[in-house]
């Protein structure tokens, strides 16, 4: 179960439900202190080893993109209409294009990006449904992908707080990730890690970096050629 004040959500339905209709405030609350959120944005960019294109699924506003590495271009889609106005007004640019779509629709149309970043989408899902996610969304990596999320060991819930999130065990994590197909290397990092977060609240959070074996051949295949005959 998470928790948004008085919002319950317990499956993935109830999750986009919730998101679908959030004010622009909840996000806004959610992001705060907005220095930490961006410092996990860009924690979250540090998996992109060369420029290519760059999916986020549940894009918010779309604050991601004003980290984006250089050469980098990028498509965020987000269940909230609000959100993604928002998105566009603030931060569209070439080669940076947001649209009010469901992640589930990008995935379900095969389309493929270089690198997926996720970025505190799983807190309203139940677990589970996450752990499916990340599997699909590697589907849409061609070079890598990287996720935040909170370390459920050092993630309490109390009645008091205004919201109970979906956080992950990071050996569990770990070791979904090290399963993906043609996964070449795994890296999980603790917030304790970033001088930043030390002392801080948001040294709970943990971000994955997980990178394709460049081996595998993951270009679209080519139709025969359609010579003509005789
Ligand atoms: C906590 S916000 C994070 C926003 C952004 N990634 C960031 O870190 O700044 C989670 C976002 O995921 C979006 N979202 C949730 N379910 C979604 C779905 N099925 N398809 C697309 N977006 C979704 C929500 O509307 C919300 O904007």
């Amino acid at each position: 179960m998470s928790r948004w004040d008085d919002s319950v959500t317990e499956t993935a339905e109830d999750a986009k439900r919730f998101w679908s209709s959030a004010s622009l405030d909840t996000l806004h609350q959610m992001m705060a202190p907005r220095w930490a959120w961006e410092a996990w944005l860009q924690a979250a960019l540090g998996g992109i080893t060369e420029p290519g294109s760059v999916f986020e699924p549940g894009c918010g506003i779309g604050l991601l993109t004003e980290f984006l590495p250089a050469g980098c271009t990028y498509y965020g889609c987000d269940v909230n209409r609000d959100y993604v106005a928002e998105a566009v007004r603030a931060r569209s640019r070439p080669g940076v294009v947001f649209e009010h779509r469901d992640l589930d629709d990008v995935l379900a149309a095969g389309q493929q990006f270089d690198w997926v970043v996720v970025t505190s989408l799983f807190g309203m899902f139940p677990e589970s449904v996450t752990y499916e996610l990340i599997e699909r969304l590697w589907a849409a990596a061609n070079k890598g992908m990287s996720i935040t999320t909170v370390n459920k060991r050092l993630f309490g819930t109390h009645p008091r707080l205004r919201f109970e999130f979906t956080s992950h065990d990071p050996d569990e994590l770990l070791s979904l990730a090290a399963s993906l197909p043609e996964v070449r290397r795994v890296v999980l990092r603790h917030g304790r890690e970033y001088e930043q977060f030390r002392g801080h609240y948001w040294q709970r959070g943990l971000v994955l970096h997980a990178w394709r074996d460049p081996a595998s051949d993951r270009r679209p295949q080519l139709l025969p050629s359609l010579g003509r005959r005789g």
